[in-house]
């Protein structure tokens, strides 16, 4: 593996104060072995909560950011609402040029989709909140929400600019994957996260895995975290290939952790469901080998 052991817990939407707090606790109380960084992604509305109520020991991350500063935005938790607008408009007009028909259908993918759900918040809040981390790219924002690599590569560089790591999350669904094409998706979704690659990891998430319960075997992720490394090697450098901490994320539980750990390439874990539960997202920290 490379570096230091990376286990991040995404919160996804859910939780309560109540439950939150509680999971703070049982995450306080939990022995975690020193040798790992341990990170957890609350909603943003718990950050703060959060923030204040957790052990230094584990760093907090944002689920997503907006790709500059705040400003006049009522209601909402994300800034430039009006800049997003201009954004999709200006990759419709780019569209309307037909030079491309993949930007003319994430133009109006993006403009339908992105009206009806926003959590983006500035990076500078993040920062201000304490986050050290953003999640970026996930499945979740991307085939549900209808982000594209354009769009995630201005978030991922505007958070680096700032001084925010990024989790830079990659995956293919499971029709790519039978049509051959996991690498080809994975290498297009890591061009787009192109620029500093110091404070970037790389969460690997093959579509499929994700709140399925259908855990990727060791061989299949280990498989494409090597092709990960390989294209860092060709495309950045051997040294960014050697320390970008490659983890695998999609049903990682208490049960299949330690397996997945041991291979050479998984340098860690992005956990959803089972980051829920104090106990259990300790077992996964601790599967490190
Ligand atoms: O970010 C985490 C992944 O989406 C995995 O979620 O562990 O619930 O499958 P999951």
């Amino acid at each position: 593996g490379s570096g230091k052991f990376f286990v991040g817990g995404n919160w996804k939407c859910n939780g309560t104060k109540d439950s939150i707090s509680k999971l703070v606790s049982d995450l306080n109380s939990a022995q975690l072995e020193s040798d790992v960084d341990v990170v957890v992604a609350p909603p943003f509305l718990y950050i703060d909560q959060v923030k204040n109520s957790l052990t230094d020991r584990i760093e907090v991350s944002a689920q997503n950011c907006w790709t500059g500063k705040g400003g006049a935005f009522t209601g909402e938790i994300r800034a430039h609402y009006y800049a997003m607008i201009r954004y999709k408009l200006s990759s419709l007009l780019h569209a309307v040029g037909f030079t491309d028909f993949v930007t003319v259908t994430d133009g109006i993918r993006l403009l339908s989709k992105n009206l009806l759900a926003q959590t983006d918040s500035s990076v500078e809040q993040v920062k201000d909140l304490g986050c050290k981390w953003v999640i970026l790219g996930h499945s979740e924002r991307r085939h549900i929400i209808g982000e594209n690599d354009e769009f995630i590569g201005k978030k991922a560089a505007y958070a680096l600019s700032q001084g925010v790591g990024v989790i830079a999350c990659i995956g293919e669904l499971l029709q790519e994957r039978e049509a051959g094409k996991t690498f080809d998706v994975c290498f297009q979704q890591l061009k787009a996260f192109a620029g500093s690659w110091d404070n970037v990891v790389v969460a690997y998430e093959p579509v499929w895995a994700i709140g399925t319960g259908k855990v990727a075997t060791p061989e299949q992720a280990q498989e494409v975290h090597v092709a990960v490394r390989d294209w860092l090697t060709k495309n950045v450098s051997a040294e960014v290939a050697s320390k970008t901490r490659i983890i695998y994320g999609g049903s990682v539980n208490g049960s299949n952790s330690s397996d997945l750990a041991k291979k050479e390439d998984i340098d860690g874990f992005l956990v959803g469901g089972a980051s829920l539960k104090g106990p259990e997202f300790a077992t996964i920290v601790n599967s490190v080998t």
